[in-house]
């Protein structure tokens, strides 16, 4: 267990990204819920999350005032927590559910959750980080969208020797979709290279 000044380091997760993370937490018959949800880190041991409506999620967090946020690095139990709940077990060894298959996990206090037009903005913060295996690798979305429109960026000239302009445009409006994904998900370094992009698409 790990506890520090900078507990997000140890999760590997960068202040002003936007991670996809399972936040686990109990319900009110004592029951594990567990749902996917984005994180954005804002300090060294608090984040921000959005809940669209009243979450089972957020319910849950105002009624116990804790969570856990369980780093998973594949996208399987995402899928698993949406569709197939069943196939999701949890470590009771502390008294907070934490999921199985977590890299890394670390509970959290809420601190406070306001609405904001259509979601409500949950403020919390992390009270320790507990690393199962090796270097934590979160899941953000702008890495993946980052190489999504280098890809498409290399394919670009191809089309456009060709002179298949509606190819072209499609081929611009999916790299300009990436490039929001990483100005809205990713750390500093990140945003940089993807504004470098966009200016070479003009
Ligand atoms: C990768 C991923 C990220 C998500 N992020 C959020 C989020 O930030 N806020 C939110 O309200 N729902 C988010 N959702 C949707 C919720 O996980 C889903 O609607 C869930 O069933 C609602 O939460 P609940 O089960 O606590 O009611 C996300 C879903 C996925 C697959």
């Amino acid at each position: 267990m790990a506890k520090s000044l900078r507990m997000f380091n140890f999760l590997n997760m960068k202040v002003g990204a936007l991670y996809e993370v399972i936040i686990t937490s109990i319900d009110d018959r004592g029951r594990p819920h567990a749902a996917p949800m984005g994180v954005r880190i804002v300090g060294d041991s608090a984040f921000l999350m959005k809940s669209y409506g009243e979450t089972r999620t957020l319910s849950n967090l105002k009624a116990l005032g804790r969570g856990v946020l369980n780093v998973v690095d594949e996208v399987e139990p995402f899928f698993y927590c949406i569709f197939e709940q069943s196939k999701l077990s949890f470590d009771w060894s502390t008294e907070l559910p934490v999921l199985r298959g977590a890299v890394a996990w670390s509970p959290f206090n809420l601190l406070e959750a306001s609405k904001k037009g259509d979601y409500y903005e949950v403020s919390c913060s992390i009270t320790s980080v507990h690393v199962k295996r090796g270097k934590p690798k979160p899941l953000c979305r702008a890495e993946s969208s980052l190489l999504e429109s280098l890809i498409h960026y290399t394919r670009l000239r191809y089309y456009e020797d060709l002179g298949l302009k509606e190819e072209v445009s499609k081929l611009k409006s999916l790299i300009l979709q990436h490039l929001d994904i990483v100005e809205r998900t990713g750390w500093p370094r990140l945003k940089s290279l993807a504004k470098k992009l966009k200016k070479k698409l003009h």
